[in-house]
């Protein structure tokens, strides 16, 4: 965690932000958007904004700030168990097995979480979830997420509550004998049909058996007509499964963006800086025409719009190293959204989704037990060792802008033109840099072509470097995404991911990073050099030529958003983690 510098750098960067260059995001998401007093306000936002809540507590506003709101909802305390079925069985689905061949279905109530069964709509959907098997139910009790399968299906006598406490110790708990125990402290939350939700389901079952045949089919089909761009080639797990998808979410995807919420906490974020990601998402998103909708009713899923960076820096006592009042404005405001709409109790938040580029993204969502265990979580920092499920969970690429968009910055000379075998730059902080330096650092007399160090000389452009190297090192710095990913992919330089397998890489359910880039564990930084030598110039010249078909998945445009880019394909990794879960209203 990167505490008192995150903390300072960003309210540094707020004072010396000046508010035009805000204008590119800001927006009052459909309401009174682009007046000049409401532009004027948002400016002022940091201090008017406390002075309201201050004044009057009944606003709007009190209940995202005020740090004494305990009424925050408490989550049972069997829940904290929940938590613990989240990264678990990761790695054995969607974003981590080949393609799609997974991904697949729970129905979720607000009274049960079931596991789809070897059995669904057409007789076959649950290879979904190609490696679960029924003995692995009972044999691997870690497998939390998984185990619900069965227990969903046929019960299992609910373990006595010691029996439960052991086991939850060991962590060994099956998650749908948690749930029992958890509801039996909820009220029934709908008893009725819902027959929207029904239509809503039997619409995603359709698309899900749609890729299922895509998947399927992969070699046989010629590929499918689309006017800007056919995804071909290897640099794709498979090009035709997700071709197909990303035409199906185009077709049928709704995105509802609750309203609730005052900026600059909510409806806006940061649009320049490492953090873009985040501010860029929530502008397009309240922006969107075609996949937003304004009827919750229709929607698939539901974003929560809120702005962890902004919260840091409006909301968070510099230095306090508490994270205690952005936590509570969180659960506060899924508190007051989940006493508003039914929504969030029916599925208990799985179709809804937050996103943070921040590192205290994964923190701050524990604010909520079920936006931490259920919930789809869109984060930069998406480190597998801290709770990151790659199954529910979507890896969002760090991006560092400095203006609205990265067209002008991409592209470059091709292999024999790149003098640099291996580039970085960079502070030395985090669990890697200070291995990366201490072997490299300095040794440019001896190995010339190895360019490693924290500043570059006066006159030295970092994207001119970038551009000059045939790699380019991308460790991670205090957590583990790093915006040189994407860096080195808009500039033609293949990216090396330094890290020991922590990092969940932003679109790896669709991407085959292997593809068109290396993966160096920590313990083979020294070996780096020969490492890369070792690369052909034959493969470089292929993996470089992949890196620029890759591009556009990364771009951010300046204007609205084209298709099968980053904000696309962000929602895309949304589409799948949603389509792996199946959502039913309580019947009786
Ligand atoms: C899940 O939903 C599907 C379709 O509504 C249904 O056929 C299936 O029986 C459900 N499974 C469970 C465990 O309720
Ligand atoms: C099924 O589970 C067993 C026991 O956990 C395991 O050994 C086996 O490899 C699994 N089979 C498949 C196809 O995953
Ligand atoms: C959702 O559940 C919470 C906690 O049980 C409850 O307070 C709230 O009223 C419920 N919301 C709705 C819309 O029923
Ligand atoms: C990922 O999280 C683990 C556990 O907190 C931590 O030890 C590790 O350093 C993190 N990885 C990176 C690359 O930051």
């Amino acid at each position: 965690m990167r505490a008192n510098t995150t903390a300072s750098s960003s309210s540094s960067s707020a004072a010396a932000t000046p508010c035009s260059s805000l204008l590119p995001c800001l927006h009052g998401h459909g309401r009174d958007c682009k007046t000049a007093a409401y532009v004027v306000a948002a400016c002022l936002a940091i201090v008017t904004f406390l002075v309201v809540a201050a004044l009057d507590p009944g606003t709007q506003a009190s209940w995202f700030l005020s740090s004494s709101s305990s009424s925050s909802s408490s989550p049972p305390a069997a829940s904290s168990s929940l938590r613990h079925s989240g990264g678990v069985a990761g790695e054995l689905l969607l974003a981590t097995s080949s393609s799609y061949s997974d991904g697949g279905g729970r129905n979720i109530t607000g009274k049960d979480v079931h596991e789809e069964a070897p059995r669904g709509d057409d007789g076959r959907f649950p290879s979904l979830l190609p490696m679960v098997n029924s003995s692995s139910v009972h044999g691997a009790p870690d497998e939390l997420s998984i185990a619900t399968v069965a227990a969903a299906q046929a019960p299992a006598p609910a373990p006595g509550p010691e029996q439960a406490k052991d086991g939850l110790l060991a962590r060994k708990v099956l998650f749908m004998e948690v749930m029992m125990r958890l509801f039996k402290s909820y009220p029934q939350v709908q008893r009725r049909r819902d027959v929207k939700l029904e239509r809503l389901e039997l619409g995603l079952a359709k698309a899900r058996s749609a890729i299922r045949k895509a998947i399927q089919n992969r070699d046989n089909q010629p590929p499918l007509a689309d006017k800007d761009y056919v995804p071909v080639g290897p640099i794709y797990r498979n090009a035709y499964a997700f071709h197909r998808s990303y035409l199906e979410m185009e077709k049928l995807f709704k995105v509802y963006v609750y309203e609730e919420g005052e900026p600059p906490v909510f409806h806006d974020g940061p649009c320049r800086s490492i953090y873009s990601t985040e501010g860029r998402f929530i502008y397009n998103m309240e922006m969107d025409t075609r996949m937003r909708t304004r009827d919750p009713d229709l929607a698939h899923v539901f974003f929560l719009p809120f702005s962890v960076v902004k919260m840091v820096k409006t909301i968070y006592e510099p230095d306090s190293h508490d994270m205690g009042p952005i936590k509570r404005t969180i659960s506060d405001y899924i508190g007051v959204l989940s006493g508003k709409y039914p929504y969030w109790n029916r599925s208990l938040g799985a179709d809804h989704f937050m996103l943070s580029c921040h590192d205290w993204g994964p923190y701050v969502s524990s604010a909520n037990e079920h936006l931490f265990s259920n919930s789809i979580r869109v984060l930069c920092n998406a480190n597998k060792s801290e709770g990151f499920n790659p199954s529910k969970d979507v890896s969002l690429p760090e991006i560092n802008l400095r203006t609205d968009a990265v067209d002008r910055q991409v592209g470059g000379p091709s292999a024999s033109h790149r003098p640099i075998l291996a580039f970085f730059a960079g502070g030395n902080h985090g669990p890697v840099r200070p291995v990366l330096f201490e072997h490299w650092k300095g040794r440019t007399e001896e190995h010339p072509d190895v360019q490693v160090s924290e500043y570059l000389p006066r006159g030295v452009s970092y994207t001119e470097q970038m551009r000059r190297s045939r790699f380019c090192l991308c460790p991670g710095g205090y957590e583990v995404a790093s915006p040189r990913l994407a860096e080195a992919i808009y500039l033609d330089c293949v990216p090396v991911v330094v890290d020991d397998g922590d990092y969940a890489l932003p679109f790896a359910d669709v991407l085959n990073w292997d593809a068109f880039s290396l993966r160096l564990r920590v313990a083979d930084v020294p070996r780096l050099r020969e490492v890369l030598a070792a690369v052909s110039p034959r493969q470089y010249i292929r993996m470089q030529r992949r890196v620029r078909a890759v591009r556009r998945h990364f771009m951010v445009h300046g204007g609205p958003p084209q298709r099968y880019d980053a904000f696309h394909m962000i929602l895309h990794s949304v589409w799948l983690r949603r389509l792996n879960v199946r959502i039913t209203a309580q019947q009786q």
